[in-house]
């Protein structure tokens, strides 16, 4: 099965902050797609066949799609919740929510919806945070595997300090992930996180049994959430009295590694950040989340200048839209405030090949990398009224990605391939 589409082709091979030669661009290019992979991307002039079937999407730009390297599936009914900050939000909408996700069928509803709310963002990639209960899990990754879609999820584990609709115990929760390991961690594009869901809510004992599966399972990603909020920072510590700050908390138990995915990383300590640049740690930026919830403002560049891989991510139902673009133009603004203005260029690697590498699987995702998964994006800057209006003033491809960036949502996503398929239309 080959295909060609054909449009304003953008990919980036590097990072625009370590190098100038970070993309190609192909005012009119194209992408063969054959048996879900990419196989070439180029001049349409150069790739162009005779019997080849071509969708042309001209006058949009196509990019790899979107990843998002943190967002909650039993949060989807959560996003704008009038709550204090995070400890209240999660009390107070989040924990009832979730609880209803032991349901399978409430569990299969949601998952469908919840992928195709993705998709229609042009978010084709994700790790996710599931409920506590298994069903949640074995949910989402049958409709991704339906989907042939590239996620990574876990069941979190929590058993305490929540309410007793989603707390699991320390054996339980080991139980239940080395199953769901052992049924879905690489089947198909299908790939397990081991899931503590923060210190607050996990007994001693059960971040030992997170260590355990991390232990025997070390292909796994691990994903948990890390100094977000300082009332939950000043708790954590009250229940870990021992350890010398929250990061030290998952290094005692042996969470630390490139594979784990430390939402937040607000408030961290001078001891935290040469801590995580040591072990690999990723620290994941969840932009909309931060502001809307007043957790704090993410510090990409001194995070960077430290030698620590960062991702930006959603994090719905904290986070307030399923978008990348949307993520991208709050994370713009939250780097402002600390007096750095990022490039588009930057934030669009990042939320492309940039995430691929904080999850550690860009060879298979992120780039227009010939053999890689031809996972895509269609994007149309002239989407609504207001950007046509602005865009007749556009006169660069970066112009146009901060017009698409600053202004654009699930409109601006003309079309979604995921694994060479069209999913939007
Ligand atoms: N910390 C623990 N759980 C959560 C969650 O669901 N969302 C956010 N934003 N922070 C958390
Ligand atoms: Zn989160």
């Amino acid at each position: 099965m080959r295909h060609l589409i054909r449009g304003r082709v953008l990919g980036f091979h590097a990072d625009p902050a370590d190098t100038a030669d970070n993309h190609r661009y192909h005012p009119d290019g194209a992408v063969i797609l054959a048996d879900g992979r990419i196989e070439a991307v180029g001049d349409y002039a150069d790739l162009r066949a005779d019997g080849l079937p071509e969708t042309d999407h001209r006058p949009h730009l196509i990019l790899p799609g979107f990843i998002d390297p943190h967002i909650h599936f039993p949060q989807i009914q959560v996003i704008a919740s009038w709550a204090r900050q995070l400890l209240d939000w999660l009390n107070d909408y989040t924990f009832p929510a979730e609880s209803e996700y032991a349901d399978p069928v409430h569990a299969t509803r949601m998952a469908g919806l919840f992928l195709d709310q993705m998709i229609a963002h042009g978010t084709t990639s994700a790790a996710a945070f599931c409920s506590v209960h298994k069903t949640s899990a074995e949910a989402l990754f049958t409709a991704a595997e339906a989907r042939n879609m590239a996620m990574i999820a876990g069941k979190v584990m929590m058993d305490r300090n929540a309410i007793p609709a989603v707390h699991d115990t320390a054996q339980a929760s080991y139980d239940d992930s080395a199953a769901l390991i052992r049924d879905w961690h690489g089947r198909g594009r299908l790939r397990y996180a081991i899931t503590p869901r923060f210190a607050i809510t996990s007994t001693p004992e059960q971040l030992d049994a997170a260590g355990a599966l991390a232990r025997e399972n070390p292909a796994c990603h691990i994903q948990t959430h890390l100094s977000e909020n300082h009332d939950e920072i000043a708790y954590t510590l009250s229940l870990y009295p021992q350890a010398r700050d929250y990061l030290d908390i998952y290094d005692q138990y042996g969470l630390l590694g490139p594979r784990s995915l430390m939402g937040h990383c607000l408030h961290l300590t001078p001891r935290e950040i040469a801590r995580m640049a040591e072990t690999g740690c990723r620290a994941i930026f969840c932009p909309t989340s931060n502001l809307f919830l007043g957790s704090g403002l993410f510090d990409q560049a001194g995070l960077r200048a430290a030698g620590i891989t960062t991702g930006i991510a959603s994090d719905v139902g904290g986070g307030t839209s399923f978008s990348m673009l949307q993520t991208m133009a709050e994370g713009y603004k939250v780097q402002q405030m600390h007096r750095h203005r990022m490039h588009p260029f930057a934030t669009f690697h990042w939320a492309t090949r940039g995430n691929a590498i904080a999850l550690g699987i860009e060879d298979r995702i992120g780039t227009l990398a010939p053999g890689s998964d031809a996972d895509l994006v269609v994007l149309n800057a002239r989407a609504t009224p207001a950007m046509a209006l602005r865009m007749e003033r556009a006169e660069t491809l970066a112009e146009e990605l901060f017009v698409l960036q600053t202004m654009g949502d699930d409109r601006a996503v003309a079309e979604t391939y995921v694994a060479g398929r069209a999913m939007k239309r």
